[in-house]
């Protein structure tokens, strides 16, 4: 079969469940375009994307800015290796820095992996600066995180999906309660710990908004302690809830455009998704000297970290986050969302709360964490032209991309607002 030769949605499925390993559950929708917002079927019909592939395509889809910056570079030099040097990772090492607010970057490929040296770049820290014995370090962790899903990453996990059947496990991780800093306190008292690794929003558990301050005080207690505050934005970062970064604190670059000068400045902050625009797999690890230089050659790598397709690619993607104002219109629309919702909630009894911080929120069904409920919502809304997914159980993720306009999320409320009344109506499951 070629690869142009047009297939219909169901001999796609077909030919995924017959030659892929199935380690994903997708809604079933076979996507063939994608352009801002909007995606279309290979049927052609077209929807609201209100996931962005979990937050990576938050300057839209196949954005003009970053596919003419992919086409340009590839046509010049798309990999070298790091065994020499290009003309592209310096320039990026030096914007997305300079973006940032960090000394160094550690280049690499997607967020688990990212997690990955974080974890690593943490432990050698550990050992090397804070004097910790060997093979004594800790690492302290949330339960109910998600990191991604290599054998260190799931050891942190408490997700039995994840778990079961993988040991054994990486040892030295401490797991505490989310949004606890008393638990954290606690878990501090161990000298053996290097670092604290955290999500500013658990966003694959449900979009967990953490208590206001509970992020500075825990930064404030990391630092007290000498131990790092390691902050996973692979998910919250690039603009997604509000700000440049979740952790800016009370900072307001959400009026001002910001570059970032945080409040919380993380010791390690890992980015992954967005910071392509979800053109090309690029993650990044950012600290300052006093940390990474901890890295030597041969410590750690990866054959496509920093090549220069990804670094052409990611400059373009983050000048557009700045330009077309992408943190600001993510609060905006975020706050109108959540009203919106809310208005929603009154008037119906399928949706118990709404939660999140710019465009990263979630509905929570009310009905058992265990209910199809909704898994057939999103298959109504996606009848309706709005693609969305359960994220854990009863609870819906809602990510769309941070280019959309106001009218564009009004139209989107109208939606979920249609399908919710459609399926009280309707209250019989959907196959
Ligand atoms: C907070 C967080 N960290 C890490 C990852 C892993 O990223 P990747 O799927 O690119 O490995 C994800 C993915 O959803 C994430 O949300």
């Amino acid at each position: 079969m070629s690869v142009l030769e047009r297939i219909s949605s169901k001999e796609a499925i077909a030919l995924e469940e017959r030659y892929g390993a199935q380690n994903y559950h997708p809604l079933p929708v076979v996507l063939s375009k994608g352009e801002g917002v909007y995606v279309w079927d290979v049927e052609g019909k077209k929807y609201y994307d209100f996931l962005s592939a979990y937050s990576a395509v938050n300057q839209g889809h196949c954005h003009p800015k970053i596919i003419n910056a992919l086409k340009t570079q590839a046509e010049n030099l798309t990999l070298t290796s790091r065994a020499f040097y290009n003309d592209m990772l310096g320039r990026y090492e030096k914007y997305i820095t300079e973006y940032f607010g960090f000394d160094k970057v550690l280049p690499m490929n997607t967020g688990a992996e990212a997690v990955e040296t974080a974890i690593k770049l943490a432990r050698k820290w550990g050992y090397e600066k804070k004097g910790i014995h060997a093979n004594q370090a800790k690492i302290v962790v949330c339960q109910n995180n998600f990191h991604g899903r290599t054998i260190t990453i799931i050891s942190a996990s408490n997700d039995p999906v994840a778990t079961e059947n993988f040991g054994p496990f990486t040892p030295g991780i401490v797991s505490i309660r989310y949004n606890d800093i008393y638990a954290l306190q606690e878990a501090l008292e161990d000298e053996n710990v290097a670092a604290f690794l955290v999500e500013p929003i658990q966003g694959e558990a449900g979009v967990y908004v953490p208590d206001d301050n509970y992020i500075s005080e825990a930064y404030k207690l990391c630092k007290s302690k000498n131990v790092l505050f390691i902050a996973d934005e692979v998910q919250t970062g690039i603009a997604r809830t509000g700000r440049l970064l979740a952790t800016c604190g009370n900072c307001t670059c959400a009026d001002k455009n910001c570059s970032g000068t945080p409040e919380v400045k993380p010791d390690i902050l890992i980015l992954g998704k967005a910071i392509s625009g979800g053109v090309f797999p690029v993650s990044a690890v950012l600290a300052d000297n006093g940390i990474m230089e901890v890295i030597r050659p041969g410590n750690h790598g990866s054959t496509f970290g920093g090549n220069p397709l990804a670094c052409a690619v990611a400059i373009a993607a983050l000048e557009v986050v700045k330009e077309e104002h992408l943190a600001e219109n993510a609060y905006k629309l975020g706050r109108l969302f959540r009203s919106e919702i809310e208005k929603l909630i009154n008037k119906t009894d399928l949706i118990s709360m709404v939660r999140g911080k710019g465009l990263l929120n979630a509905i929570v069904i009310n009905d058992t964490e265990d209910s199809s409920t909704a898994w057939e919502i999103c298959m109504l809304m996606k009848e309706n032209g709005l693609l969305a997914k359960p994220t854990h159980g009863n609870i819906i993720r809602f990510a769309p991309p941070l280019v959309m306009t106001k009218d564009e999320l009004l139209d989107c409320i109208t939606i979920i607002s249609k399908t919710i009344r459609q399926f009280e109506k309707q209250k019989k499951p959907l196959k």
